[in-house]
C-alpha cells in the first residue's frame, strides 16, 4: 500500500476550517468538496490515459485523453457521498459505483449493507471515498469487495487518517495495488474511534446528527 499525505497550503488552509467545531455544516459540506478536489488532483496523477491525435486551429498534434474502462468511483454511504460531486468535477466521464458499510459498534467489524457497482471490475482503475480512516476496518472491507470482483488499482480519498488505521491498512492490504491519498495522518484514535484532533463525526458536520 501506499500512503500519499497531500501538503499544500490550500489543503491545509481548508483543513483548518473543516476540524473547527464552529464550522456549520454548509460551509463544512462547501469545503468538503473543494479539499475533495484538491485531492482528487494528486489521487489521479496515475490515471490511465491514451494517446489521441488531435487538429488544432493551426496545426495536426497528439495529446491524450483518459483509456477505456472509464475509472469507477465508488463512495462509501453515508460520508462518503459529501465526497462525491468534488470527485468527479475532474472524472466527469467516471462511473460512479455505491457501497453502503456500516460498522458493528461492539465488534467493531465492517459489513456492507448495500451494493450498487458492476460485479466485473476487472481492468478498472477505482476511487473509492470516505472522509475518515479511523480504526480501518470500513476501508479495508470496501478494498476488499473491489479487488474480489477483479480492481486492479483501487485509490481511497480520505480527507484524514489516523496512525492506527493507516497500520490496519497496510497490515491487511499488504501486496495489494492500493494507495491512500489523504489531507492529514493525524495524531491517534481515542477510546471511542474518533481521530485526534480530527474534526468530529464526518457524516454528522456534513448532514447534521439524524
Ligand atoms: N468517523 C468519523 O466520522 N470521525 C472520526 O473521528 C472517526 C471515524
Amino acid at each position: 500500500m501506499r500512503l500519499h499525505v497531500v501538503d499544500h497550503p490550500l489543503v491545509a488552509h481548508k483543513l483548518t476550517t473543516l476540524r473547527d467545531q464552529r464550522t456549520d455544516s454548509a460551509t463544512f459540506r462547501r469545503l468538503a468538496d473543494e479539499l475533495v478536489t484538491l485531492l482528487a488532483y494528486e489521487a489521479t496523477r496515475d490515471v490511465r490515459t491514451e494517446q489521441v491525435d488531435i487538429r488544432t486551429p493551426v496545426a495536426a498534434t497528439t495529446g491524450v485523453k483518459l483509456s477505456h474502462p472509464r475509472p469507477l468511483v465508488v463512495p462509501i454511504l453515508r460520508a462518503g457521498l459529501g465526497m462525491l460531486d468534488g470527485m468527479v468535477r475532474l472524472l466527469p466521464t467516471a462511473e460512479v459505483g455505491f457501497l453502503g458499510m456500516i460498522r458493528n459498534e461492539e465488534t467493531l467489524q465492517a459489513s456492507t449493507y448495500a451494493t450498487r457497482m458492476p460485479e466485473d471490475l476487472s481492468g478498472r482503475q477505482v476511487y473509492v471515498l470516505d472522509p475518515m480512516l479511523a480504526t480501518g476496518g470500513t476501508l479495508v472491507a470496501a478494498i476488499q469487495e473491489l479487488i474480489r470482483r477483479g480492481a486492479d488499482d483501487v485509490t481511497a480519498v480520505v480527507l484524514l487518517a489516523a496512525p492506527e488505521g493507516v497500520e490496519v491498512m497496510e497490515r491487511e492490504l499488504a501486496g495489494t495495488p492500493v494507495t491512500v491519498v489523504t489531507a492529514s495522518v493525524d495524531e491517534r484514535l481515542n477510546e471511542h474511534g474518533y481521530i485526534v484532533p480530527g474534526l468530529g463525526d464526518a457524516g454528522d458536520r456534513m448532514y447534521g446528527s439524524a
